[in-house]
């Protein structure tokens, strides 16, 4: 009896060290992945990071308010040299789970990228496949191979530190090596620092007494969630999930909610790369399952979805200032147009009829891609301004870092 009392008591201090060595090695983890996240000698001509297109103070997106402004693609590290879409957030991104199809509800649910194609099918982690890619990307990172990647963060500042958690053998070896800096970005995009959940809302729900929405923003929550109202909550959902996980304001599905082409993308004029220039047209996830022998029978029926973005951080910037931009291909520049395009797609004519089109005030442009468009959630809404306005302003409350005015 007391020997067993003594080995069980002997073994919960040697249990718990071992949990600490493997939080102590997580943090190790995370901490290199930020390195590597923010290290602009992992570019060709150096001087761009992951953080110069997904930058914390604009929550994890694209942080140029010039570029935001028009075309919203980021110029790559090479001038000149853009892509096809709009940054979105990289936090919460790794929430997302392997793009498959819901068995139930038929239709595709997660990945990674507004089309789905860094699918998590060979990591099982959607993120961990995304991040080799802009490093490899000419219009991003533009290194030429994944030795290059390898030698570059084992001969830089970071070098020791990646050998230090993955062994020696890590920098002798390019596939080790780049499928080591993958899971160092996958393990910071799944820290805390990058998934706050420190927003108003996140407050609030824990504590709705204490941290009151205002009389503004809880109309706003009513109107997003009302089937018969904004509906967003049907594809952007609001509340904890079975294990009280809070709510990630996207259900990683894909729809085509009939956004125009942005006449200032920078990549219709990049016509070596894209030689339809500006007849191309985006196919979103149909153009992606194209590329999949087994799916490729259902691409016409999605083409011209996006994945469903999650909308925290959706107004965070560092000042009022700053332009932020909407949609895959940034279309579209405010939460006030985001939320009246939702309300007025299907009333207002199409600017292209009109001989003083003003798009978003008396027309809209049309759809990007016609097929697929959702007519049953969206486009006639029947809100009034001031309920347009409520749900702005519940979603200004999803802006992580959020300190509450009274214990400060
Ligand atoms: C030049 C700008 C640029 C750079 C540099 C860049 N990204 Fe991105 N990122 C984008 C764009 C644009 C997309 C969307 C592309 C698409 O959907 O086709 C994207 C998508 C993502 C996504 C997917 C988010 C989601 O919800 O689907 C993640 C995660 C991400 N990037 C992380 C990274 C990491 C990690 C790095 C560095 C290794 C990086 N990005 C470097 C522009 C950039
Ligand atoms: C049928 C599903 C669906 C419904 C309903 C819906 N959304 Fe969305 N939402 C999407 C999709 C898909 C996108 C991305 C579309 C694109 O990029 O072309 C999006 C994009 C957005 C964006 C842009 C975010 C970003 O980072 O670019 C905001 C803001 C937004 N929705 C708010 C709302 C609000 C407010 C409502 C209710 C009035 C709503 N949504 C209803 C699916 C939906």
């Amino acid at each position: 009896m007391n020997r067993i009392t003594l080995v069980a008591g002997l073994s919960i201090p040697l249990l718990s060290l071992a949990s600490h060595q493997a939080a102590a090695a997580e943090d190790a983890l995370t901490a290199l992945g930020k390195r590597l996240f923010f290290d602009t000698t992992l570019s060709e001509p150096a001087g761009q990071s992951c953080a110069s297109c997904h930058a914390p103070a604009v929550g994890w997106s694209g942080p140029d308010s010039a570029m935001n402004a028009s075309g919203a693609v980021h110029e790559g590290a090479v001038r000149g040299r853009f892509g096809k879409r709009r940054p979105p957030m990289a936090a919460y991104a790794s929430f997302s789970p392997p793009l498959h199809i819901d068995p139930e509800e038929e239709h595709f649910v997660g990945g990674a990228f507004w089309d789905g194609r860094a699918t998590g099918w060979l990591l099982g982690s959607p993120v961990a496949e995304q991040a080799q890619g802009p490093f490899l990307t000419p219009f991003e990172q533009n290194l030429p191979d994944a030795a290059e990647v390898t030698r570059r963060i084992c001969a830089g500042r970071h070098g020791q530190s990646f050998r230090d958690y993955f062994g020696e053998g890590v920098c002798s070896d390019p596939v080790a090596g780049f499928n080591a800096a993958a899971r160092a970005i996958e393990a910071f995009e799944r820290s805390a620092e990058m998934n706050a959940f420190s927003s108003k809302y996140d407050h609030y729900l824990r504590d709705p007494k204490r941290f009151p929405l205002s009389e503004q923003e809880a109309l706003g929550l009513e109107l997003f969630v009302r089937e018969d109202k904004g509906n967003c909550a049907a594809c952007h959902p609001h509340t904890p999930g079975e294990h009280g996980e809070p709510p990630l304001f996207t259900d990683f599905t894909y729809d085509n909610l009939g956004v125009a082409r942005n006449p200032a993308n920078p990549w219709y004029g990049m016509t070596e790369s894209n030689p339809q220039g500006a007849e191309w047209i985006d196919p979103g996830l149909g153009g992606f399952l194209e590329t999949v022998p087994r799916f490729a029978h259902l691409a016409a029926e999605n083409l011209g979805k996006y994945k469903v973005p999650s909308l925290r951080n959706v107004d965070l910037r560092p000042s009022d200032g700053l332009v932020k931009a909407y949609m895959h291909n940034g279309a579209q520049k405010s939460l006030e147009e985001v939320v009246h395009f939702y309300n007025t797609r299907d009333v207002k004519p199409k600017c292209e009829t009109l001989a003083t089109p003003e798009p978003g005030k008396n027309c809209w442009p049309a759809p990007e891609v016609v097929a697929n468009l959702n007519t049953e959630e969206l486009g006639d809404l029947g809100l009034t301004p001031e309920e347009e306005a409520a749900i702005v302003a519940f979603m200004r409350t999803l802006n992580d870092g959020w300190t509450p005015p009274e214990d400060g």
